[in-house]
């Protein structure tokens, strides 16, 4: 199958012509136009630029003829960040290996600094390598160098709510802390609670002090 859409568009060469006296010929090597002396061609350029016709009203420099206008901003809320968390973990999910189960999950991470890192579900046929979408996306997150997380958004296609598995429970707690954790599904948010609401009682590094 070609794969010519990869490439993008083709290169626009300067169109040449060669002088009468000269013998010299102007090849393509690959896709590099090999170069000729000055006297072998005459190079033709594209004609001067159109001229720009001159804005009507004041001269654009005059600070004097700027007007104030009206600046709109929309802050976002955490409910709107939430939903835009949703929607990644929606689209994640949608790239999950999930053959085996069938049972596809998106997941997404928000940083600190209000980053977003998505993950999915990849399954194995040995099933005991599978990876859960919070910890795909948790190992994305560690190994870019992100390590605050404020917010953690699980989306399955169930119509109750789809928590984190043991394991991943474990790995957030101890990567993550007791971060807020969103459940949904393709329709809305199923449930919105702390993770020390899904694991009560961890074991983590305290202990081993
Ligand atoms: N799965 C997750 O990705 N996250 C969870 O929290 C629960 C389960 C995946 C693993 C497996 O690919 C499929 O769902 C069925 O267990």
């Amino acid at each position: 199958m070609s794969d010519s859409h990869k490439r993008g568009p083709k290169p626009v060469w300067p169109s040449v012509e060669r002088r009468s006296q000269g013998e010299r010929r102007v090849e393509r090597q690959g896709s590099a136009l090999r170069r000729a002396g000055p006297d072998d061609l005459e190079v033709r350029t594209p004609g001067p630029m159109p001229r720009l016709e001159r804005r009507s009203g004041r001269d654009r420099r005059d600070d004097s003829s700027w007007q104030a206008v009206p600046l709109e901003i929309t802050i976002a809320t955490e409910a709107d960040l939430a939903e835009a968390l949703v929607a990644a973990a929606t689209i994640a999910r949608a790239r999950a290996h999930a053959r085996y189960s069938g049972f596809k999950v998106g997941a997404a991470l928000e940083t600190a600094d209000g980053d977003v890192i998505t993950g999915c579900n990849i399954e194995n046929a040995t099933y005991g390598l599978t990876l859960c979408a919070e910890r795909v996306a948790l190992v994305k997150a560690l190994s870019d160098g992100r390590d605050v997380f404020t917010r953690i958004v699980i989306v399955a296609d169930t119509e109750s709510p789809t928590p984190p598995c043991g394991p991943c429970r474990q790995l957030l707690w101890e990567y993550c802390g007791d971060i807020t954790v969103i459940l949904a599904n393709l329709e809305q948010t199923t449930a919105t609670l702390r993770l020390s609401d899904l694991l009560p009682m961890p074991f983590d590094a305290r202990l081993l002090e």
